[in-house]
Order: C-alpha cells, then structure tokens, then sequence
C-alpha cells in the first residue's frame, strides 16, 4: 500500500510518499480501507514543524523519537470503509463506513490502518455519519471531539451568552454549530474575511480581531472557548477573557489532551445526520499534495479543515 512517511523533523518537505506492506488486522483489530485523512494542528506538532516553539518541539521528541519519528506514518485523523475484522470484533462488520482518531497509534496518511474496536490512547472509531463524504467527516471528527470536550467543561443552557475566540478554525466552526443547537447567543471573533463564514454557521455577532481591540463594556459572557489555543492571540482576546461573567467558565483548547471518545463520535454523527452539524473543508488535496497540504496548513490561517483525499471508489 501506499503511505506518507516522515523521514525526519522538519519541514513540510520531509514528507515523502512510499510504498509499505499492507497491515493485517489481530483477532481485536478491524482493517480499515482509508478514503479520507485530514491535516491538523496536530500532525504539524509531530512532523516537528517551526510553529511549536522549541521547548515544545523537545518535549514532543521524547514522545516521538529523539532523533526522527519512531513512527514513520504520520496522521491522526481517518476516514473509510472496514475492509476485514479479527474474530474477536463485535461493533462493526465488514462494509461499514467509519470515522475516528489514531491517537498514539498515528498512520493515517495511508491507504490501510488497523484499529482496536474499542478506545484507547491507540485511538477511537465510531461508525461516520450516513449523510456526509470522507473528506467532511474527517473535520466533523477532529473539530467535534475537542469542541464537545472542551464545551463540556461547563454548563451551557438556553439563551446564555457565549463568545468563541477563533471561531474559524476546525474546531470553532463546530463549535458555534454546537452552541447554537444548545440554544446559547453566539458572539464569534474571527478576522475581517471570515466574518460571512461565521455567520453562516449561526453566530449571532462577529467582532473581527484584526480591527477591535476591545469589548464593549456592557456585554458579559457566560462562557468562552478558545478555540485557536495560546499561541494566536490578540489584544481583543485579552479583552474577551475580561468581559466573562463573574462565575463564567474559560476553556482554552491548549488545556489538557483530547479525548479519544468513541461515544462522543457517536453523538456528532447523530447530530451530522439530524442537520446540526455540516463540516466546512477550505482546501482538499490529493495524497501526491501532502506538502503543499502541510505548508497551507502551516499558514495558520486555514478555514475549518484541510482534507486529503487518500483512495478513490
Ligand atoms: N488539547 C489538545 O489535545 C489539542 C489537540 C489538537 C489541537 N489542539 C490545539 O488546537 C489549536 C487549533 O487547531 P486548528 O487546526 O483547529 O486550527 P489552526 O489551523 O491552528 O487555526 C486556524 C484558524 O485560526 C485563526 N486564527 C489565526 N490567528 C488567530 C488569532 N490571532 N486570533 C484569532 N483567530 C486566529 C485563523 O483565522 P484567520 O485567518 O481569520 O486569522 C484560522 O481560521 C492548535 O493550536 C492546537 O494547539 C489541542
């Protein structure tokens, strides 16, 4: 089969296209046929590119690989078909369209991965959403798991006021779409271009951080969610955080790890197939384009998500 591989730390060039041996799934692994991965913050991380700052990079190589990635398949995010199952696999059969993470266990910028059924820090699948393609359920799964975990560090309830920072990124978009079915009033904060994105989305008020530097002072939010972490910030974000409630709740994207939660993938799918949630994808590219996937996505200025289409039918 055919896999991205990384062959060192560094720039988006060290990605290179091989051919490896197809995996076989154990007696607890299902065999995936991989349609669809994505490119995310987080792929970036472990290729070792220049936007983590040093400590970070050398923090992660302890994870990772001191001097190059032990795990040559990078890729986090999949989506395809099970293609064969060990005896032991109870939740899927064979056909079966299915979305999820890798977690530790990387690999998806391949056209196979095998999968454990179950979670594990190796991953999480769930069966994907019947009324969306590959490359959408790719971002629906990494934007939905860290908006549902990190909006689920506080209460959210009809009519109160939230504010989501970064509101175009992957995980904003899912964001402002699971605020709205909660019922809450939506104020997103995203650059001049994207203000007719968010909108769309359902928020109800956009200030834009590339003009504003403050919030008014008579608006007061119940909760805010950074979504775009630590590193993209602005005077107008330090303006946010000063304009929550007294007893409101702050979650920012960069605090704790990300859940591999099968339910949750259960619960996105279902609200996917009722119309709640759409998947928004900026820029989809080929698996020959995972270099210039890896330097738009590096930009940091990527809309939703970037996908990449592995298999044909
Ligand atoms: N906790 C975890 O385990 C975990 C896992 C994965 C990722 N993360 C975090 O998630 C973050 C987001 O990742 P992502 O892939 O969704 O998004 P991303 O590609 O890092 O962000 C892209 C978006 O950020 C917006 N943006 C850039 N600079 C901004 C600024 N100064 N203020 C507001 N918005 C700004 C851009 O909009 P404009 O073009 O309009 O600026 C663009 O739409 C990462 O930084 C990572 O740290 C955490």
């Amino acid at each position: 089969m055919r896999a991205i591989i990384t062959t060192k730390y560094g720039p988006p060039e060290v990605l290179k296209i091989k051919e490896v041996e197809k995996p076989q799934p154990k007696e607890d692994e299902v065999l995936i046929k991989i349609y669809a991965t994505a490119v995310t913050a987080s792929d970036l991380y472990i290729r070792g590119s220049s936007v983590l700052p040093l400590k970070y990079r050398i923090l992660m190589r302890l994870f990772l690989g001191i001097t190059k990635p032990r795990k040559e398949i990078n890729g986090l995010v999949l989506a395809g078909k099970i293609e064969a199952l060990g005896k032991k696999i109870q939740r899927f059969k064979v056909g079966d369209d299915v979305y999820g993470l890798t977690g530790f266990g990387l690999g998806a910028y391949a056209e196979y991965k095998c999968m454990k059924e179950f979670d594990s820090t190796y991953g999480c699948l769930s069966l994907m959403p019947n009324n969306i393609s590959y490359e959408d359920a790719t971002m629906i799964s990494y934007g939905g798991l860290l908006a549902f975990q990190y909006m689920g560090k506080g209460t959210i309830n009809k009519g109160d006021k939230i504010l989501i920072y970064g509101a175009s990124s992957t995980t904003g978009i899912i964001a402002i779409q699971y605020a709205k079915y909660l019922g809450a009033e939506i104020t997103a904060v995203c650059s001049t271009a994207n203000i007719e994105l968010v909108k769309a989305f359902g928020a109800h008020n956009v200030l834009d951080y590339t003009k504003e530097n403050t919030v008014k002072n008579d608006i007061n939010f119940d909760y805010m969610l950074d979504a775009v972490g630590k590193s993209k910030t602005s005077n107008l974000k330090v303006s946010c955080k000063k304009a929550l409630k007294k007893g409101g709740t702050y979650s920012s994207i960069d605090d704790g790890n990300l859940k591999l939660d099968s339910n949750q993938l259960s619960h996105i799918k279902e609200l996917t197939e009722a119309g709640y949630i759409k998947a928004y994808i900026d820029k989809c590219y080929s698996f020959e384009e995972i270099i210039q996937a890896h330097t738009y996505v590096e930009s940091g200025h990527k809309r939703g998500g970037v996908a990449i289409k592995v298999l044909k039918d």
